[in-house]
């Protein structure tokens, strides 16, 4: 049996209060424990997308999650089920020191002192910001913001974890570590990413995006091998890819 779809989306559009159309009818499937990348060009609408998977913004008929409408009253479970990476991290951190930014989801759930605490070293010791504990966010560098950032979706222990950018302005190590902890998990995986390597290690299906269309969803290997394609929508084939067909 197949596993079941954790995102669903049947036909979504959104439009921005000044007029600009930056979803045109995307459909498409996620199942449980797939990896799933979404490219396109700057503007194509990754974020838009990524933000209506836990009610940022909120179609019900278009869009549904972990087999629920996003509406209001499934706002609360859907978002201790989706971890969200935001593209910029000081959307995401918003506490006064590190500490409390990373325990705030798990407090919400209602988990006890002890088990909050757990999940604080855990995360952050995950992201390898283990130390930055008492920190005011706003001090950080912006690559430590960035892993605290992921920090704060991993201490809920999702289902879903959707990614805008996760790697930007990680430096190799920490882009490194993201990866091969991405990898380790069981959870099912949304990633918007101009990192075109990072997406052929983690993904095994690539959707492209532009202008608010899909234009392919292809096995990430296929759909990243396949240069004018690309090139039409503002990327390139990845070096490992060139270098290997050479
Ligand atoms: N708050 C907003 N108000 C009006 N237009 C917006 C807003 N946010 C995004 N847009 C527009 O919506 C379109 C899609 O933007 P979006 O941020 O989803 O693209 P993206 O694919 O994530 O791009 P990038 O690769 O640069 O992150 C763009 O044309 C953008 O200008
Ligand atoms: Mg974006």
């Amino acid at each position: 049996m197949r596993p079941e779809p954790l995102i669903e989306l049947h036909g979504l559009s959104f439009t921005y209060s000044d007029g600009t159309q930056a979803l045109d009818g995307i459909s498409f499937q996620i199942r449980r424990s797939e990896r799933v990348a979404l490219i396109g060009p700057n503007g194509a609408g990754k974020s838009t997308l990524i933000l209506h998977l836990n009610g940022i913004y909120r179609n019900a008929t278009a869009v549904r999650v972990c087999e629920m409408p996003v509406t209001k009253p499934n706002l609360a479970e859907i978002r201790s089920l989706v971890g969200m990476v935001f593209q910029n991290a000081d959307d995401q951190l918003f506490m006064p020191t590190v500490f409390d930014d990373v325990a705030f989801g798990p407090l919400n759930m209602g988990l006890g002192a002890d088990e909050v605490r757990r999940r604080v070293t855990d995360a952050l010791d995950a992201v390898g910001m283990a130390g930055l504990e008492n920190k005011a966010p706003y001090h950080l560098s912006s690559g430590q913001k960035r892993a605290v950032a992921i920090a704060t979706v991993l201490a809920m222990d999702p289902q879903v974890l959707a990614l805008d950018e996760p790697v930007s302005g990680l430096d190799p190590r920490g882009r490194r570590r993201l990866i091969e902890l991405l990898k380790s998990f069981e959870v099912t995986l949304l990633i918007a990413s101009h990192d075109l390597e990072l997406v052929l290690e983690l993904c095994e299906r690539c959707i492209l995006i532009d202008n608010g269309r899909i234009i392919a969803d292809f096995p990430a290997r296929e759909l990243l091998s396949d240069a004018p394609l690309l090139e039409a929508h503002g990327l390139e084939k990845p070096w490992s890819l060139r270098r290997s067909q050479e």
